[in-house]
């Protein structure tokens, strides 16, 4: 299966040989809401990554059960499921904590409404990640990303614990998306058609960097107008879908393993390995935002390298004049609610 995560040839090479230099490698991947939509079927693509050698399933409900019944398939890494009381248990020793712990959108409600509830829960695993495991990566799914990652930051800080490598918002999902409806246009294989997105994730900050990608020429005008719509807002066509029952659990399964699986091979020490991810970033801390999405290297200590966003279009950079703004609102937000909690 680990075809499942490449998506070229090349890729598949170097995952080949990193899965047979990883023989050593002990990865401890532990999972924080590892009952829910998303937790499930994303603990299952892990269980069945050949780098991942433990899973530790954690959830204030239903982590047990969910663990049982993965612990069968029949790959070689261990499987086991933590409750309430047992957090230190689950975190003990992970090397790579997931985190899509809280609660997922209704029809008409943006990433910011979850703030109220998700913002106390990512705090709180967090203070819990800083006692048990402060060295292991991180990567949270927990919306809104925007404001979660900075939380997250503000209570290792407070612990002392803070390293900016170590810490990273998932986006994949708008990655994912990107490529998916790109390739219906242009009838390509998804495979071959990678788009980078930058800046966060929700709405207007979610900015598809279409102009670097070949696949793209071509696409103009309206069709590039409806595309990026499509691409910043495609998490409302499943929350519509759903009628009021959630929002994307599977696709974001899917993506949450491609990102865990990059991040794993970084750590085994493949070289290039390259993802978009909201961290920590210098890009655009000059106009006060702290925290951006951008093509990020991933290597043994987490974030390798961060690249530029490169030339944009001047379509992107009125995109990005839109993101900035509303980034560091909800950034500052996250911020504000960890330093007076
Ligand atoms: P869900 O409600 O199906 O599952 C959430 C799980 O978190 C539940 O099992 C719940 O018991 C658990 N939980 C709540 N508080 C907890 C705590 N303190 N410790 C451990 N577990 C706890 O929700 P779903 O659909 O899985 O979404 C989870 C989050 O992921 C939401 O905030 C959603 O907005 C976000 N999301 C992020 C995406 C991204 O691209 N980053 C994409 C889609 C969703």
């Amino acid at each position: 299966t680990t075809t499942m995560f490449a998506r070229s040839t090349a890729a598949r090479t170097l995952a080949r040989r990193a899965f047979s230099s990883s023989a050593r490698a002990e990865r401890k991947v532990a999972v924080l809401g590892a009952g829910g939509g998303i937790g499930q079927p994303l603990s299952l693509l892990l269980k069945t990554d050949p780098m991942v050698t433990s899973l530790s399933l954690y959830d204030i409900r239903g982590a047990p059960g969910v663990a049982a019944d993965i612990s069968h398939v029949n790959t070689k890494a261990s499987c086991k499921g933590y409750e309430q009381a047992d957090i230190g248990s689950a975190l003990k020793g992970a090397e790579v904590v997931v985190i899509p712990a809280g609660v997922p959108r209704k029809p008409g409600m943006t990433r910011d409404d979850l703030f109220n509830t998700n913002a106390s829960i990512v705090r709180d695993l967090a203070k819990a990640c800083a006692e048990h495991c402060p060295k292991a990566m991180i990567c949270i799914i927990s919306n809104p990303v925007n404001s979660t990652v900075p939380i997250f930051a503000e209570v290792f800080k407070k612990a002392g614990v803070f390293d900016p490598k170590r810490l990273f918002g998932v986006t994949t999902l708008d990655v994912v998306r990107s490529s998916t409806f790109l390739s219906e246009i242009q009838g390509t294989d998804p495979k071959d058609t990678r788009v980078t997105v930058i800046g966060g994730h929700s709405g207007v900050t979610i900015v598809p960097l279409l102009s670097q990608t070949e696949v793209a020429k071509g696409v103009s005008g309206q069709a590039y107008k409806d595309l990026v719509k499509r691409i910043q807002f495609g998490g409302d066509e499943v929350v519509q879908a759903k009628a009021g029952t959630g929002s994307a659990t599977l696709s974001m399964g899917y993506a949450g393993a491609i990102f865990v699986n990059s991040l794993i091979r970084g750590m085994n020490g493949e070289k290039n390995v390259v993802e978009p991810t909201f961290v920590k970033s210098p890009l655009y801390e000059s106009e006060g935002v702290e925290y951006f999405s951008s093509n990020v290297e991933l290597g043994a200590n987490g974030v390798e390298k961060i690249h530029p966003v490169g030339q944009l279009s001047s379509e992107e950079q009125e995109l990005l004049n839109a993101c900035l703004p509303d980034l560091k609102k909800n950034i500052a937000k996250g911020v504000e609610f960890a330093t007076s909690s």
